[in-house]
């Protein structure tokens, strides 16, 4: 069986189908999400809060992505492996980005990068895409610059807002992006960019009209520890894992403590 490619999503754009995508940042979890149908993977440098346990995306490395994603690479058949570009292996422009691009590749085998801006990154897309290795742009609220943004706010607000998000989107489907991740951006600005496009818009707190939604895998599961117990408002948890695997670890050390664990069906004689 091969893998999705960026053929499979052109033509579920111009079908009108939507699809989802996962966050995936160890072999494991990947194989879940792979035999689950997930047709579209992303080792997101999230794995600086999920997996790595920084507060922001911004200390993650190259080497970090490469190692996880080759992982992630193992452990699926059919999905395609996005990888995404830290911060500081693309911003000194179009060669460097194609250098650490070229890494996640080889190294990694992902079917693709992703990277974040919009016409300040179009030169970087294009050069890479003209290599060869496709690219899935990320607009909006970009974490990679949470120090300029000061927070997390909701992006696209207002009229002169909202025009540089449409040049955004427009300039990296013109430097060939096969995809636009839109976060943080209102519900009405992500219907227009989704509409003005032919490429696919993946949503992450963009609203129902986007063509594709993604989310953290942890923030989908229940698995993350949010501040206050509160997720923010566009995350559904589809499950309970941290309490799940709290209440295994629990009961596994109770057992341990109490003599239940390992009973004579665990042992060898
Ligand atoms: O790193 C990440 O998980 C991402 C998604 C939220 C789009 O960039
Ligand atoms: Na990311």
């Amino acid at each position: 069986s091969r893998r999705v490619t960026v053929r499979d999503l052109a033509a579920a754009k111009r079908r009108g189908e939507r699809w989802p995508m996962l966050t995936a940042y160890d072999a494991m979890t990947a194989a879940v999400f792979d035999e689950a149908g997930i047709p579209v993977l992303l080792v997101g440098d999230s794995m600086g809060n999920t997996a790595l346990g920084y507060d922001s995306t911004v200390p993650v490395t190259l080497e970090q992505v490469t190692m996880l994603s080759a992982a992630v690479v193992r452990g699926t058949r059919r999905a395609m492996v996005v990888a995404d570009l830290p911060f500081g292996s693309f911003q000194e422009g179009p060669r460097q980005a194609l250098r650490s691009a070229t890494h996640l590749v080889k190294e990694a085998g992902v079917g693709a990068v992703k990277l974040e801006g919009g016409e300040r990154s179009a030169d970087q897309i294009r050069l890479l895409v003209e290599s060869g290795i496709p690219v899935m742009a990320h607009v909006g609220l970009t974490p990679q610059s949470v120090h300029a943004f000061g927070g997390h706010p909701v992006q696209g607000r207002g009229d002169e807002a909202a025009a540089q998000l449409l040049r955004d989107a427009k300039a990296v489907q013109d430097a060939g992006a096969f995809a636009v991740v839109l976060e943080l951006v209102t519900a009405e600005l992500a219907a227009e960019v989704t509409r003005g496009l032919a490429i696919p818009t993946v949503g992450i707190g963009a609203g129902p009209e986007c063509d594709a939604q993604v989310l953290v895998w942890t923030d989908m599961a229940g698995m993350t520890d949010w501040p206050g117990g509160r997720s923010p408002r566009f995350v559904k948890q589809y499950g309970q894992l941290r309490a799940a695997l709290g209440d295994a670890a629990k009961a596994f050390a109770d057992d341990v403590v109490g003599g239940a664990y390992p009973a004579e069906e665990h042992s060898f004689h």
